[in-house]
């Protein structure tokens, strides 16, 4: 009997001994400097959101509904993939600084209200080829909607933050929209 208590009680011994080398090769502790990343800063970016769903050239389409989206009074289970492009301005011929590239999709069966799943795909000055990631609730009717920023690469390593969203004009017969952003984040 106490033969198999011993031979527990080295098992158990050697193991803890693996997880620890295992613990010590996985990860270590380093200094912010070492990557390159000196004090945080804040920033807030401002720019208009453009999703056009009509036309010839639309920058969102829908890809997937459920057998109930199309008599839904919320679009319940719709989802579109977009690559809508991001401006200085609110005009679509304004400067583009970025895109927003991802999903949102029909999530709540009582108002309409999407999940947003995205990346901003920034081109411009010191931002270009830097991302941003949202994950979030927007309820598109109402006045102020906000989302977490999830993180980013590039300038936004270590990303966090939030975006608010004001939709600055929607077309009723199209349905294409202009959303102004104010994103802050601290990276
Ligand atoms: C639902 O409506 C969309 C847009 O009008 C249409 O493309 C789609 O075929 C419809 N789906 C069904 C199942 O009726
Ligand atoms: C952004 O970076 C890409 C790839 O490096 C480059 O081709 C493009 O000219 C840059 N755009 C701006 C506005 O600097």
């Amino acid at each position: 009997m106490s033969n198999i208590f011993l031979l527990i009680a080295f098992t158990s011994f050697i193991f803890a001994l693996l997880l620890t080398r295992q613990s010590q090769d996985f990860s270590r502790k380093i200094i912010r400097n070492s990557l390159g990343l000196h004090d945080k800063k804040q920033s807030h970016l401002h720019f208009y959101f453009h999703d056009i769903v009509s036309g010839r050239n639309p920058t969102a389409v829908r890809v997937a509904s459920a057998a109930i989206t199309n008599t839904s009074s919320t679009y319940f289970g719709a989802i579109v993939m977009m690559d809508d492009p991001l401006t200085e301005g609110p005009e679509p011929s304004s400067k583009q600084v970025g895109r927003a590239q991802g999903i949102y999709a029909s999530a709540s069966l009582s108002e309409l209200a999407f999940l947003m799943v995205l990346n901003y795909a920034f081109t411009e000055g010191e931002y270009n080829g830097s991302t941003l990631s949202i994950l979030g609730r927007n309820p598109p009717l109402a006045a102020m909607r906000e989302m977490p920023v999830l993180g980013g690469t590039g300038v936004f390593r270590f990303a966090r933050g939030y975006a608010q969203a004001q939709t600055h004009s929607i077309d009723y017969n199209t349905g294409d929209a202009v959303v102004e952003y104010n994103v802050y984040v601290h990276h």
